[in-house]
């Protein structure tokens, strides 16, 4: 049985297993290891960042407070369903399923669902923006990069704003899990703005309340 997150907080996340080292999962989990969470990352292979707890994939939800899937969505299908989870866990999905067909699914989000398995809280968070704004969100003039948190879980979603917002993102509670697809869509928005738009990945979004 996994961590009960209910009440929740991000003190009752701990341990945090981020699964996949790469830009995402890095980034990430040295923001989170900052804060002073008990990170552990879900590794295949070696390639275990220096001086950080690595756990192998099979199992390596149990225990955990919160999962962070950061691995490229098409490893969804096989990562997840071996990672032991637990009804009443936490996930949260920065992946984005960019040219990967979602086989009829309204989302990416929807797709990772499924292969948690019933009851599983499944939180999309983290993926509207590049890597390189992961660890230190904020920019110099204090603004925060706007972070939108879509779950069907009040409870889980609630918790991963409140973390989110101790990171250093302006998180936004969008509501349930069908926002997925827009959130999505919003990586490839900010994707656009950097390439084609030519702002680079050093770009961010902010959101300005005209007063
Ligand atoms: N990069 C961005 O700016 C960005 C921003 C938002 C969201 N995202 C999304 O976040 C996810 C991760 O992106 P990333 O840029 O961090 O990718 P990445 O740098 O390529 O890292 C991917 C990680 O997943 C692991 N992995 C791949 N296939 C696996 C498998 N079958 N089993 C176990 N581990 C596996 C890799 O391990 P190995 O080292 O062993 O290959 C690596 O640690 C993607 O879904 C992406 O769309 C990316």
């Amino acid at each position: 049985m996994g961590a009960v997150i209910d009440p929740v907080g991000p003190s009752a996340l701990d341990p945090i297993t981020v699964v996949g080292a790469g830009r995402v999962g890095r980034a990430l989990g040295d923001n989170l290891a900052a804060l002073g969470r008990r990170v552990r990352y879900a590794v295949r292979g070696d390639r275990v960042p220096p001086g950080a707890t690595a756990v192998p994939v099979d199992g390596a939800a149990r225990g955990a407070g919160l999962i962070l899937l950061a691995v490229p969505f098409a490893a969804v299908g096989e990562v997840v369903p071996r990672l032991g989870l637990a009804p009443g866990q936490l996930v949260v999905d920065a992946t984005n399923p960019f040219g990967v067909d979602t086989g009829g699914s309204p989302s990416g989000a929807a797709v990772v669902a499924a292969a948690a398995g019933d009851g599983v809280r499944v939180v999309k968070a983290f993926n509207v923006l590049g890597a390189e704004h992961m660890t230190h969100p904020a920019l110099p003039d204090g603004h925060r990069p706007v972070l939108p948190v879509a779950g069907d879980d009040p409870a889980a979603r609630g918790a991963v704003v409140e973390l989110a917002a101790a990171m250093g993102f302006d998180a936004v509670d969008v509501g349930g899990l069908d926002a997925a697809a827009l959130l999505e869509a919003a990586a490839r928005y900010w994707g656009l703005l950097a390439f084609a738009g030519g702002r680079g990945r050093e770009h961010v979004l902010v959101s300005h309340r005209r007063p």
